[in-house]
């Protein structure tokens, strides 16, 4: 009887210690929940400080049959986990009339992902800086670490932009004409490369890096003058384009010095600005004949020469609106010459529409061996007095529906502006502010997530580099409209991103042929990620 009851007794104290066990294990696993902030604006933001800050744990494989799904809604989630199991019975599915439903097909595939990213520029680097040490390397793994949303693509101002405390060049000594007096500035050494490095030591993966030029020096310039517009004096072939040619070379070059090479450069950012003598900022003109002549006479040339031939380094024409995008990489493409050292088309987000998107699909069949990489994009909150909407919505909305777009419209990535602003949405020399996924408050050594940076998760987490765009096809029932676009990812998995911008929650059937059919709901205003093997 004693001994009995002792055993009893031992028994439900090893039940106790296991059930523990399992507890401490799952929360050993399990990501840190968002520490959400209110401000006033629709929804919230992850508050990251020395205490807490929320992760999201690298990716499980799932058995055969589970669909691992990741949540974020305007009104709660942050990349909540759970899974769905795939069904073969259709009974259950049958008498639910309002819903969408999604047919994949596997057999169709389009274009593959370069990555998603965002920039490292002055004013990422100046707020980051003020972080504890502690702070500054858990912002950087939080989009390039295996526990953050593993962001692949980084692109680097070549020399000051508007998001810079001052305006300068890597040269701005007059008519210094062996470019002598070139050097990387302060900015380079303390805001940018410190933090390059710190992402390529955080990242598990293979960084892609890429450089753009905003203004040449001023000397170089027929306005002699760094904003404003501006072209490089003479013609393509002449003194000033191979000097900015000569230019693009020593950055890159001085860049491997500190060990940092990059994947690829844009030829210059926004270059039709450089034709507006009112513009603000940084900026230097080519439209296309002139692209296309300084490419083949001066920037490619200069590129083979110093070893970076186009297995070894990717030039991008044109960055700029899409609206332009068609006939200014036909005029570039058109010319063999020319187009033997162009890899991509590079466009930004400002101010596109339906018949653009339609105008990437042309671009695409026309010319198949160049990629199109979407390479800036910030809400700018134009009219709004605040440039910065802490806990917005609408951020997140705005990115998933455009990253979806751009992707199946054969865009292979997909680059955000400045990773990091402060509270006003700079700096910015010109005091040009905008809003950015992470949000610096100095004073309290605090970062905050915005609802967008959760947009880029959705899709830099789950679709790796080499991922190939598949078809699907929506029957839909349901008054309302969701947004969708699948992939297959190199280690075999589909993944679909589904975007509901409704307020209504929507049913849906997601049908794969090798594996069945599963079904969910999704919540209004709400992105969700489904990944199954
Ligand atoms: C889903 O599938 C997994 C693995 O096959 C299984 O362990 C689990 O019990 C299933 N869940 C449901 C709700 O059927
Ligand atoms: C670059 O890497 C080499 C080899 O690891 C090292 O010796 C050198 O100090 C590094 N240079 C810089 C500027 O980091
Ligand atoms: C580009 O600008 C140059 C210089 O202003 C001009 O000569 C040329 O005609 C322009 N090309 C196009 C395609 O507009
Ligand atoms: C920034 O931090 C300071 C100091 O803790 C605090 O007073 C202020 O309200 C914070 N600003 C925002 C927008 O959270
Ligand atoms: C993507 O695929 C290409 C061609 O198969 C290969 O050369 C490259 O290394 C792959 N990239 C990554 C990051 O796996």
């Amino acid at each position: 009887m004693k001994t009995t009851k002792m055993f009893s007794k031992s028994k439900y104290f090893m039940i106790y210690i296991s059930l523990f066990m399992i507890l401490f294990v799952k929360i050993n696993y399990a990501n840190i929940e968002c520490q959400r902030r209110y401000y006033d604006q629709d929804s919230f933001v992850c508050v990251c400080n020395e205490k807490t800050c929320d992760t999201f744990d690298q990716l499980k494989k799932t058995p055969i049959g589970v669909v691992q799904v990741y949540e974020t809604s305007r009104d709660g989630f942050r990349f909540q986990s759970s899974h769905i199991n795939f069904t073969n019975d259709d009974n259950i599915l049958s008498n639910n009339d309002d819903h969408i439903r999604i047919n994949v097909d596997k057999t169709k595939k389009y274009q593959k992902i370069i990555g998603f990213g965002g920039a490292f520029t002055d004013a990422t680097g100046l707020n980051i800086a003020t972080l504890s040490e502690k702070l500054q390397s858990k912002l950087i793994e939080n989009y390039f670490g295996s526990n953050g949303i593993e962001y692949t693509l980084g692109r680097i101002p070549i020399g000051g932009s508007d998001f810079s405390s001052r305006p300068y060049t890597y040269d701005d000594y007059n008519d210094d004409d062996t470019l002598s007096k070139f050097s990387l500035q302060m900015e380079d050494h303390q805001f940018k490369i410190p933090y390059l490095k710190m992402a390529q030591k955080i990242s598990p993966n293979k960084l892609y890096y890429y450089g753009s030029p905003w203004s040449s020096p001023r000397w170089m310039k027929t306005n002699n003058d760094i904003r404003h517009g501006g072209l490089l004096k003479g013609q393509p072939g002449g003194k000033y384009y191979q000097l900015f040619a000569r230019y693009i070379v020593r950055f890159l070059q001085e860049y491997e010095k500190q060990n940092i090479s990059m994947w690829g450069i844009t030829i210059e950012n926004e270059p039709a600005a450089g034709f507006d003598s009112h513009y603000q900022w940084n900026c230097l003109g080519f439209n296309s004949s002139l692209e296309r002549d300084f490419i083949k006479l001066d920037l490619g040339p200069e590129l083979y020469r110093n070893g970076y031939t186009k297995n070894k380094l990717a030039v991008m024409i044109y960055d700029d609106q899409m609206p332009q995008m068609k006939t200014f990489t036909e005029t570039v493409m058109s010319d063999e010459e020319a187009a033997k050292y162009v890899s991509g088309v590079a466009f930004h987000w400002y101010h596109n529409d339906e018949a653009d998107r339609r105008d990437m699909d042309k671009l695409n069949a026309q010319f198949p061996t160049i990629f199109l990489l979407a390479t800036e994009a910030c809400e700018e909150w134009k009219n709004y007095p605040k440039k910065v909407h802490l806990g917005s919505w609408h951020l997140m909305n705005r990115y998933a529906n455009n990253i979806i777009q751009d992707l199946n419209h054969y865009a292979t990535g997909w680059t955000d502006w400045n990773l990091a602003l402060d509270l006003k949405g700079g700096p910015n020399w010109v005091g040009n502010m905008v809003d950015a996924p992470i949000i610096i408050n100095a004073t309290a050594n605090e970062f905050y997530k915005q609802p967008s940076f959760y947009a880029m998760g959705h899709f830099s987490k789950f679709l790796p580099p080499n991922s190939t765009r598949i078809n699907f096809k929506i029957e839909s029932n349901h008054v309302h409209a969701i947004d969708a676009t699948t992939f297959l990812r190199p280690d075999g998995s589909l993944v679909m991103v589904l975007l509901n911008s409704n307020q209504q929650t929507i049913p849906i059937q997601v049908y794969d042929p090798e594996r069945g059919h599963f079904q969910l709901v999704m919540k209004s205003e709400s992105i969700a990620t489904l990944l199954w093997y």
